[in-house]
């Protein structure tokens, strides 16, 4: 088996996914609200680019049911239904809706990872289901969605908790490209904590527009047994 970690999406070659699974991580937030809305009942939810692609999607597939998502700057994008945050996408929200959704750095991973011979969404709420799906794959790539095409550290531990939760599952040692070692490393010394999000680049951003209860979510390992996984268009809830 072989593993390799991409600290962002802007240094993946979309050519190099073809064969492989790839599991995009983006803890603050795109991922961690994939989980949670399929969690609590939305039929899938469709990754965009861009706003405005979001939009025209969002109108083809009918209104009636597909609530618009997404954050510019950790807020809410005008407009739209709901902005990035988990604690908005609870069941009376999002229960049999399609979800348009928008992100800064997350949902642009996605559409790197769109030809990949399997796509998952990979975040601390459901990292042993993703670990157990994905630990009978012969090459796995962690794509972490980073912050402004930069290195994230919470995307990096979850990388790093995800590739020992996948040796557990598997028991082999996988081959490891160097930024799948350095995320391990950091693994060994570190839990997923709110504290630990709170002191990172992007946890500090929420906090800082008043958004730090996501934190708590963000942290809760393996609050779903889940696995999210994009067919089509589309991510939706596979079996686990
Ligand atoms: C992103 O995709 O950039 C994020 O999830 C950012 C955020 O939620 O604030």
């Amino acid at each position: 088996m072989k593993i390799d970690v991409y600290f962002t999406a802007a240094e993946v070659e979309p050519a190099v996914l073809a064969e492989v699974t790839v599991v995009v991580i983006d803890v603050l937030r795109a991922t961690t609200t994939v989980v949670e809305a399929l969690a609590n009942g939305a039929r899938g939810i469709y990754p965009t680019a861009s706003t405005e692609e979001a939009v025209k999607l969002a109108h083809s597939l009918g209104r009636d049911d597909t609530l618009l998502c997404g954050e510019r700057k950790g807020e809410k994008v005008e407009g739209f239904d709901l902005g990035n945050s988990p604690r908005e996408f609870t069941r009376e929200a999002v229960a049999g809706k399609r979800l348009v959704m928008s992100t800064t750095n997350g949902t642009r991973a996605f559409v790197v990872g769109q030809h990949a011979a399997r796509l998952l969404a990979g975040a601390f709420t459901n990292l042993s289901a993703v670990a157990r799906s994905v630990a009978g794959d012969a090459a796995v790539v962690l794509v972490c969605a980073g912050r402004d095409d930069q290195f994230s550290l919470d995307d990096a531990l979850c990388a790093g908790h995800l590739i020992t939760s996948v040796v557990d599952a598997a028991g082999e040692q996988p081959e490891l490209n160097d930024a799948a070692r350095a995320a391990r490393m950091l693994a060994l010394g570190r839990t997923p904590t709110r504290q630990f999000l709170a002191e990172t680049w992007g946890g500090q951003a929420l906090i800082d527009i008043g958004l730090g209860a996501d934190l708590d979510i963000c942290a809760d390992l393996d609050r779903h047994d889940l696995v999210a996984e994009m067919r089509d268009q589309a991510i939706i809830l596979a079996a686990g």
